[in-house]
């Protein structure tokens, strides 16, 4: 039978506030701490800093019932059981995480700590990350017998986030004891026994009543490496079907076919086989990196890894190349970019391959006009309207005269353009699609010059096929 747990979760962020929400969905008490007033202010207001399916019905059926959000530390630890740690860890120097937010985070949480508590590590951490945290503690004067560490790691994406958290794949608790375990159980009971799907407003999703979440308990240490390795392992998986979509782009076979026939083998699945412009985002990227130097503090070479880096960055290089050569030259042109996340679905920039690539577009000479449904305005934070970038509100604006779209994020929308029109507002009728959304004798079909990843380009009747494209 489930029990209401008081939890206090620091930071607000993709992974704090969906899970400060989710806990209060399924029955909990939560406070949820955020240095950050501005964000804090906005979600007292009910306001979601971030664009997530799902979380503003969500704030709004929670809000001071059963989550609350503040600045304070001090009254939100002692009125907890559980203080969930969910602040950033960017990539640091030479590739290892920088874990000084967490430090800063356990610091204060000692001040403050008079009975005992569980120090849940939410955060993507390097495995010992857990002992570090104890020894803070100790550092700190709190005696031992006053806190435990857990290693909890969070495996939502973003996007999809708060279905994810609902209705996981599975809940991974690394514990050294029973009792820090135990509450760790009594949290998640709702999605483990499955009560929390047999609710008339439970979102619906992957788990039921008669299928509820997975939870796993292991050691501290193999919880911190069964995240490293999760997203790893999901990385290497995009950087192999990249490099196997550049060798079929140059023997004209079908990446598409190829990923299909691939996964149809159970062992290997259809999931997380799409080749495109590489991986992006908040965690990939400087999770194998964190992953690569985890391995060489303990003197093993994870070459794989390096590798799977170097095929990403490659990726982008290539997409880059193939612009050029459907352009010819690029200083001067007009180019339509249609996407600026990092994936459908989120308004997140942070190391998206669509920014990348239109920094070096830009750089060389090109000028954007673009559109994405959701991260315009995180982008212009960082890329601000100038004479070579332009803002439009839909895509057939940003195609507006120009010489050509690059199709550079997932959005379920880019993939269901109206072509007509499309082809009508551009100078000359050719898309160069980093993410796979058509198929490229439709394309051709429909009078376009079509290049995308890992298949043979088509032309239209117009423009010709040229010699040959030089790919990288
Ligand atoms: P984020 O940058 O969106 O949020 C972090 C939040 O912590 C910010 O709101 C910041 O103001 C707050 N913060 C920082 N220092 C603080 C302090 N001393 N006191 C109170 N608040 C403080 O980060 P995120 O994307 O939510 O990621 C958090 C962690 O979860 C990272 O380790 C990340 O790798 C991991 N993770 C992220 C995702 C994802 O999809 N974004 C998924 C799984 C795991
Ligand atoms: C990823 C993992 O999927 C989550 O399980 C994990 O919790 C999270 O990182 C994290 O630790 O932060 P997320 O970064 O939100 O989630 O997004 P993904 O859906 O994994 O996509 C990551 C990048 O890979 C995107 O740029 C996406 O476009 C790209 N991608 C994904 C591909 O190029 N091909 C694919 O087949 C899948």
């Amino acid at each position: 039978m489930s029990r209401q747990v008081s939890i206090c979760v620091i930071g607000s962020g993709y992974v704090g506030l969906v899970a400060a929400v989710c806990f209060a969905e399924v029955g909990h008490k939560v406070i949820c701490v955020d240095n950050n007033e501005a964000k804090v202010n906005m979600l007292q207001q009910g306001i979601a800093p971030i664009y997530e399916e799902h979380l503003p019905e969500m704030l709004a059926r929670h809000l001071n019932k059963g989550v609350t959000f503040t600045t304070d530390l001090g009254p939100a630890i002692e009125a907890c059981e559980a203080v969930f740690i969910a602040v950033g860890t960017p990539q640091g120097s030479s590739g290892s995480a920088d874990l000084s937010y967490v430090e800063a985070v356990v610091s204060e949480i000692a001040r403050y700590v008079t009975s005992y508590k569980v120090l849940v590590e939410k955060s993507t951490v390097p495995v010992y990350t857990n002992e570090w945290v104890s020894r803070c503690m100790h550092r700190h004067g709190v005696e031992p017998e006053l806190f435990d560490v857990v290693s909890n790691p969070e495996f939502l994406r973003e996007g999809t986030a708060i279905e994810d958290f609902l209705h996981p794949d599975r809940i991974v608790v690394g514990a050294n004891n029973d009792r820090s375990a135990q509450l760790l159980r009594d949290i998640y009971a709702p999605l483990t026994e499955g009560t929390y799907y047999t609710q008339p407003e439970a979102l619906p999703g992957m788990c039921s009543p008669a299928n509820p979440a997975k939870l796993l308990v292991t050691s501290a240490q193999s919880a911190e490496i069964i995240k490293h390795s999760s997203n790893a392992f999901l990385a290497l998986k995009i950087s192999f079907i990249n490099a196997v979509a550049n060798l079929a782009e140059s023997v004209d076979a079908d990446i598409e076919d190829i990923a299909t026939g691939m996964g149809l083998d159970s062992r290997i699945g259809t999931r997380f086989l799409r080749a495109g412009i590489g991986y992006g985002g908040s965690c990939f990227p400087k999770d194998v990196a964190a992953f690569y130097w985890v391995a060489q503090q303990q003197g093993i070479d994870f070459q794989i890894l390096d590798e799977v880096r170097k095929i990403n960055a490659h990726q982008q290089e290539i997409f880059f190349n193939k612009v050029r050569a459907a352009l010819w030259t690029l200083r001067g042109k007009k180019l339509a970019a249609l996407g600026l996340a990092f994936k459908a679905d989120t308004d997140d920039i942070r190391d998206s391959p669509a920014i990348d690539i239109i920094r070096k577009l830009i750089d060389a000479g090109v000028s954007i006009t673009a559109y994405d449904p959701a991260a315009i305005e995180k982008t212009k934070a960082v890329l601000p309207p100038s004479d070579s970038m332009q803002y439009a509100e839909d895509p057939y604006s940003a195609a507006e005269g120009a010489d050509a779209v690059i199709i550079l994020t997932e959005w379920k929308e880019f993939g269901k353009l109206d072509l007509h029109r499309l082809n009508h507002a551009l100078k000359f009728p050719i898309i160069i699609d980093g993410r796979n959304l058509y198929k490229p004798a439709f394309m051709q079909e429909q009078g376009f010059t079509y290049v995308s990843v890992g298949r043979p380009a088509v032309y239209s009747a117009q423009q010709g096929k040229p010699r040959k494209i030089v790919l990288s």
